[in-house]
């Protein structure tokens, strides 16, 4: 390994270890998503009051938004064991059943990126959750049979970035489905802040307001901004995070005063410049910037709809006048009229 990946790799496992760390474990460490926090309350607390196994729990909404962690919480809230797994990572029928059947009564079996599972699993996963049956067949040829095992009640908590690409059926399974949304800016601050305390760094309420502000609504991102700008702070400042360190760290990563970065301005200005506006596909996108359409489509775009800087249409994405005010270019509408520098007519 040379030095760089050996110190790359350093700081990946400092950032793998502060993450764990830095993760909420009980329902009362949830910053915002008040509705789902309050929902997931009455669930857990009903479940326990009958003491019965959690009812099946989906997940969604864009990455970093704290799916894993909800996950997480809800075991330790309910103090059961929790299996992880993903979607991908799941290949075949008899690697589901292999996990089902080491199963316990009341564990979490956690499927990351549900939408990812395949057919064949599914049609496993489906009587699983259900009735909490495994449907299998011994042997080969006219002496197969087939058997039915029960399992133990057990919950399955699944996350998705892509709700519309769950199979309805597998959908309709989950007892309870929550949506995450971006944070708010108090929620954002609140996190970075706690964040901040945890790792032991000394941050002033501007410097949170900075930081808070260009991290998409998304704590992920709040988290690794802070790890960035705490590297800034005790390189070139001493070690206090201002408002104006914050600033500086963040202005060095190429992220604007909204939080978008080099990736998202090259997708606006693809629309704008290269398309006139749209609309536009998005593996057409994807293509023109070299980056994947599933990456555009999980972390980039949301953000840029929830700004209202992109709009979704039938027929792909358009760029609204937002976003061609926050790239500084002067929106032209599909008359060929040029509307910003024109006063209104009355
Ligand atoms: N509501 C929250 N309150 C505090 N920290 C959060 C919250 N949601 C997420 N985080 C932090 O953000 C990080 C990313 O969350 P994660 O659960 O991995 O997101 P997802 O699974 O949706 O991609 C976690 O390390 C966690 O510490
Ligand atoms: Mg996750």
């Amino acid at each position: 390994m040379t030095d760089d990946a050996r110190l790359v790799s350093g700081a990946r496992r400092r950032d793998d270890r502060e993450n764990i760390a830095l993760r909420p474990k009980l329902l009362r460490d949830i910053v915002g998503q008040d509705s789902v926090r309050e929902n997931l309350q009455i669930i857990l607390d009903a479940a326990r009051a009958r003491q019965e196994t959690v009812d099946h729990i989906l997940f969604y909404g864009p990455p970093g938004l704290g799916k894993t962690s909800l996950a997480h919480v809800v075991a330790n809230e309910m103090n059961v064991n929790i299996r992880i797994t993903a979607g991908p990572s799941i290949e075949r029928a008899g690697d589901l059943a292999a996990i089902l059947t080491h199963l316990k009564q009341n564990d979490i079996l956690f499927i990351d990126e549900v939408h990812r599972l395949g057919r064949a699993v599914e049609e496993v996963l489906y009587p699983a959750m259900e009735d909490f049956v495994l449907d299998i067949v011994i042997g080969k040829g006219p002496a197969a049979k087939n058997v039915r095992l029960n399992l133990p009640r057990f919950t399955v908590i699944g996350a998705t970035t892509r709700l519309a690409l769950l199979a309805p059926p597998l959908r309709d399974r989950f007892g309870a489905q929550f949506r995450l949304d971006f944070y708010d800016l108090a929620a954002m601050e609140h996190i970075i802040n706690r964040a901040a305390g945890m790792l032991k760094v000394e941050i002033r309420p501007e410097g949170t307001s900075e930081i808070a502000r260009r991290a998409r609504g998304t704590p992920r991102i709040a988290l690794r901004l802070l790890r960035r700008v705490r590297d800034y702070a005790q390189v070139r400042a001493d070690s206090v995070i201002t408002g104006p360190v914050a600033g500086d760290a963040l202005a060095l990563m190429n992220i604007d005063h909204l939080g978008l970065d080099d990736i998202d301005r090259r997708i606006l200005s693809t629309v704008i410049e290269k398309y006139g506006g749209g609309p536009v596909g998005v593996e057409t996108i994807a293509a023109a910037i070299s980056e994947d359409a599933d990456t555009i489509m999980d972390v980039y775009e949301p953000y840029l709809l929830q700004l209202g800087f992109l709009a979704r249409t039938p027929r792909g994405r358009t760029a609204t006048p937002l976003a061609y005010e926050h790239l500084g270019l002067p929106y032209v509408d599909k008359n060929g009229q040029n509307n910003s520098s024109q006063p209104p007519l009355f």
